[in-house]
Formats: structure tokens, sequence, C-alpha cells
């Protein structure tokens, strides 16, 4: 397997409007980041990703760009990037920026114009079309609920948008937009990034005549997703980013691509492919969400999880490359989700930091993880801020009937700003993120919970991340080794195995909150000779045919 620092790195994905404060408006800045980075060193992470710092009116927290080549007010100036990226650059990390080039904002110059009249220049930047029997041009539904299409008076056309109607979706079908995003890719890496991760980077191609989508139930809008995910040109415009402008660098790309299998990741990571180098699969993100989507709770069944981890590890390993996550702006807190938020906080995220970083792949740690930071409840709705918890719950509860407290509940487990809320960094009010009101409420737990705690006590989730990225650093075999799943049917612990060059790991994580037994199968042949690391106490002993494990315990053996 071809070797390379990618494959080597550890991503840190920082919120920019949740991360650090530094001029008391409540909003998070670049001169914020550029504070806590001698932090992020010290955690041993080499990459950063930033979410979207462009300019933005921030209908969507920044995913909605009205100036590709500009820095958003409430985060600084070019010259405040320009010197977090020297500071950075100084300390050996890489940035990697957000590209998010699927749809800008409707107050992007592209947009304005194309508004403006049919034979407008920038007319085909985006997707217009009449409507069809006096409604929209078809029946798909935005990803921040209702129609996919806004009607514009002026042109009396609607345009799409898969978004919200303040990210109209750009037109990838006209050869100009592709020319001025890779001009601005390449505006950007000339500056000296790293790489990119591309926003639904595999919704750009949409199937041409924009059919409407099979809609059995006779609902008023449906997903529409099997027309523009994975589209019909999305590999030959991949290919010719990667011509135009990726090949031209020594880059780290990062596909986020709801609905991509992994036989689509092959063909977008393949390394004779020429596309990208890793994608966001959504998975093991979905598995715990019901028939009609996300707000449809349902429990994880964690054999669901180990069989399609298992799919994505076998299916990419020297045939593409897997990122690893299990959370970031979008997902709740991994601890409050996959472990226990409350007894065993420290317990489970360790442990759910053991099955992760001992995976094959690139692991992404997200704001606030590194310290086991957990979801958040606020009473009201009106505390919340994100656009798809807003529009959800008024198209549930306020125009339609559906239950107040079955809907609250479910912004608890799965909203958005759950991960959104304040990087806790200290017990001074407000957690030391600001010295003003915070735009989003600061998890109270955060005297319990901060980053000056975490750091100062050896036993904490921040000091044992900084001991797994240590590990991986130093031995080969947790990037490049093989993957191999043990006991695929047990219902509490997830075990496998990674091999490389006659070394192997055993990888032991007991995702309850029981005590329960391991029995190595005995086709598992394994001498062990250390433990790696471990969230409890353990006595080494080379027999470890038959374990108990205690509540959320994890444990890595190294051996032969
Ligand atoms: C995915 C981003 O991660 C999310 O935050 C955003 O709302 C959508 N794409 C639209 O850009």
């Amino acid at each position: 397997m071809k070797k390379t620092w990618w494959k080597e790195s550890v991503v840190y994905q920082i919120y920019p409007r949740s991360f650090n404060d530094t001029n008391g408006d409540g909003i998070g800045d670049l001169k914020g980041i550029t504070e806590k980075l001698d932090y992020l060193k010290d955690l041993g992470v080499n990459v950063i990703w930033l979410s979207p710092v462009y300019k933005s009116p921030n209908d969507d927290n920044g995913y909605d760009i009205s100036d590709y080549q500009d820095i958003m007010d409430e985060f600084g100036t070019i010259e405040d990037w320009e010197e977090l990226l020297a500071e950075m650059h100084k300390r050996g990390l890489k940035l990697i920026m957000d590209l998010v080039v699927n749809h800008s904002s409707d107050e992007h110059a592209w947009f304005v114009e194309s508004k403006k009249s049919k034979d407008n220049p920038y007319r085909d930047y985006y997707i217009w079309r009449p409507g069809k029997d006096g409604k929209e041009p078809n029946n798909w539904e935005s990803a921040f609920s209702g129609s996919a299409w806004q009607y514009d008076e002026q042109t009396d056309e609607y345009f799409l948008h898969l978004f919200s109607k303040k990210q109209p979706d750009l037109n990838w079908e006209n050869p100009k937009v592709r020319q001025e995003v890779y001009n601005m890719m390449s505006w950007w890496l000339d500056k000296g990034i790293d790489g990119f991760r591309m926003d639904v980077i595999n919704f750009i191609s949409k199937v041409p005549g924009l059919p409407d989508a099979p809609n059995p139930e006779g609902k008023r809008y449906v997903g529409g997703g099997e027309y523009f995910i994975n589209g019909p040109r999305i590999h030959e415009f991949l290919h010719e980013m990667n011509k135009e402008v990726l090949s031209k660098y020594d880059v780290l790309t990062v596909g986020e691509m709801p609905g991509a299998k992994v036989e689509d990741a092959q063909l977008y990571t393949g390394d004779d492919r020429e596309e990208l180098n890793m994608v966001f699969t959504f998975e093991h993100v979905d598995l715990d969400s019901g028939p009609n989507g996300k707000w449809d709770l349902k429990p994880l069944n964690l054999v669901d999880l180990k069989e399609n981890v298992t799919k994505w590890q076998k299916g990419l390993h020297e045939a593409g490359w897997n990122s690893l996550y299990l959370n970031n702006h979008d997902q709740p807190r991994m601890v409050s989700r996959f472990g226990n938020d409350k007894e065993y906080r420290v317990e489970s995220a360790k442990m759910l930091a053991t099955f992760l970083h001992m995976l094959q792949g690139t692991p992404y740690v997200y704001q606030g993880e590194e310290i086991g930071m957990t979801n958040i409840r606020f009473e009201s709705i009106d505390e919340y801020k994100d656009i798809e918890i807003l529009n959800m719950y008024k198209e549930k509860v306020i125009e339609g009937n559906e239950d107040h407290d079955k809907v609250m509940e479910s912004i608890y487990v799965k909203g958005r700003d759950n991960a959104r809320t304040p990087v806790q960094w200290d017990d001074s009010e407000h957690a030391g993120f600001t010295t003003g009101e915070p735009w989003l409420t600061v998890n109270p737990n955060y005297k319990e919970i901060n980053a000056k705690k975490a750091v100062a006590d050896p036993n904490s989730v921040y000091n044992y991340y900084k001991e797994l990225i240590r590990l991986r650093k130093n031995h080969e075999i947790i990037v490049y080794g093989e993957y191999d799943l043990i006991l695929e049917d047990h219902p509490q612990i997830y075990s496998y195995t990674r091999s490389y060059n006659g070394e192997k790991l055993l990888v032991i994580t007991n995702f309850s909150d029981k005590e329960v037994a391991f029995e190595n199968p005995e086709i598992v042949q394994f001498n062990a000779e250390e433990v790696l690391i471990s969230n409890y106490e353990v006595d080494f002993s080379k027999d470890v045919s038959s374990l108990t494990l205690r509540p959320y315990e994890a444990r890595v053996y190294r051996g032969n």
C-alpha cells in the first residue's frame, strides 16, 4: 500500500463559530483559533479542518457562502486568516478548508445576477426551471424541509435548492461554473492551504430532466436523492477537478458523501482513479434512524454497526482509504449517542475513541470530543438556532399536528445544535468561550467538563486522546494493518484484530454498561506481548483467551 502523510494524519475539526471568541461578540473568531494552536499541538493532531470561514449571511452558519474569496465579518479579516495559517505552519500543523460548491448563498454576486433576467450571463450558473401545472418543477424535498424549489416572481421561474432557500444549487453542467470553482480552489491552494473537505460533493451532478421522484405514499414532497446522489457525471467532474487543480498540489481531500456506498467509495478514493483521497460515509450514523429518516429514532444495534464498519474496512483495504468519525458539527455528541454521558462518561468516551482510532483510515476529532463534551437539552425550542431543527419543528409541530414533546425528544437525541454549543475551555462564566453573550447557550456542565481541567488530569479523556494519537504516530500497524472482525454476533463487544508485517493488534471494546465476558474464539491466533492502551487499570497477562470486561472497557493488546 502506498504510504502518504494524509493516511498517517489525525485531523481536528473546528467549527469556528463555537470554538473561541476573542472580541466579546459571542461568536468564535479566527484570532480565537490562533490563540488555541498550542493546545491543539499538545493534543498531537497534525491537520486542522476549518468549517467555512468565508463571507456569509449565515442562514446555515457559513455553509451559505456569498464570497468564496473573503472572510466572514464575524470571524475577522483575511489578514487574521493569513496569520492563522502562518502560525499553524510554524507549528507543523496543516490546514484544510471547507469547500462548499454544491450551492452558494443567494447573496453571492453570481446569484444576484442570475436572478435578474432569463438572459443574464449568470442565469445558467444556477438551476432554473418553469413551474409544472402551477406547481414546483418536481416533487423533490429540501434537506431542511419543504420543497427543494423556490419561486421567483421576477422571471416567473423556480430555482433548485437542495438545502435552504438561501442556498441555491450551482449548475455543474455549465463548464463556466466548474472553471470558476477550480480557479477559486487554486487561489486558496496558492495561498498555501493543505487541502479541502468538500461539502455534499456527491450531490453536484443531477440527472438531466430532473424527474419527479416515485411517491407511493402520495406525500407532498419526497427526497429525490436517486436523482442527484452519486449522479451520472459525478466521477467525470471529480476527475476533472483533480486534473485541473488537485493533482498540482500535495493535498488532503475528503468528500462529504451522504448516500455513498462502499462500492462508490472505491471509485471515489481508489489510488489510480485520480478523484479524492477519502470520503465521509453516512452509513454508520444512519443505523439509529428508522424508515422515516433521522428524526425517526431507533436504538442502535451493535451488530449492525460491526457489519457496516467491517464492510468499509474490508472494502477499502488496498482499494481506497477510509475517513473515521463518530461525530461532527452535523451529528450529536458521540459519548451521548453511543456511550453513556452520565455515570460512565469518561470510560465510554475513551472506549469509543479506542474503537475508532484503532481502525484503518484517517481519524477526525471534532472540537470538544477530546474532552468528552456531551449533548445539550434546551427547555424551549426558542433556544435552538439551527435552521434544520427550526424548519423541522415548524413543519411538524406548528404547521403539522405532531406532538411537541415527541419532536423535542428527537431534537435532544439528533439535533445538530448538540454539537454546536461553545467549546468549554474552563470553569469561568460561559466556560471561557466568550466575555460576551454566546450565540448559542453553553452547556451547563462546563464546570465539570472543560479543557483546563482535562489537560491537568492525567486520567482525563483529553490525555487519553493524546496517547491514542501518539500511538498512531509510533506504530505503523495502526495506519496500515489489515482489519479483521472477531465475535461478529456478540451483542455488547466490538472486537477486531489488525495485522501488519508479522505483528498483530487485538482491540477489545465493551459497548455496554454491564460487565461482559470476552472469549477469544480459538481460530484467532494471538500471543500478547503488551497492553498498548486501556481505559481501566489492567494487569498484563499473556493469556487473553478469556477476560471479564468492565462497563465500557477498552483494551488494545500488541503481539503476534
Ligand atoms: C453538510 C454540512 O456539513 C452541513 O452543516 C450543511 O448544512 C449542509 N452540508 C449544506 O451545506
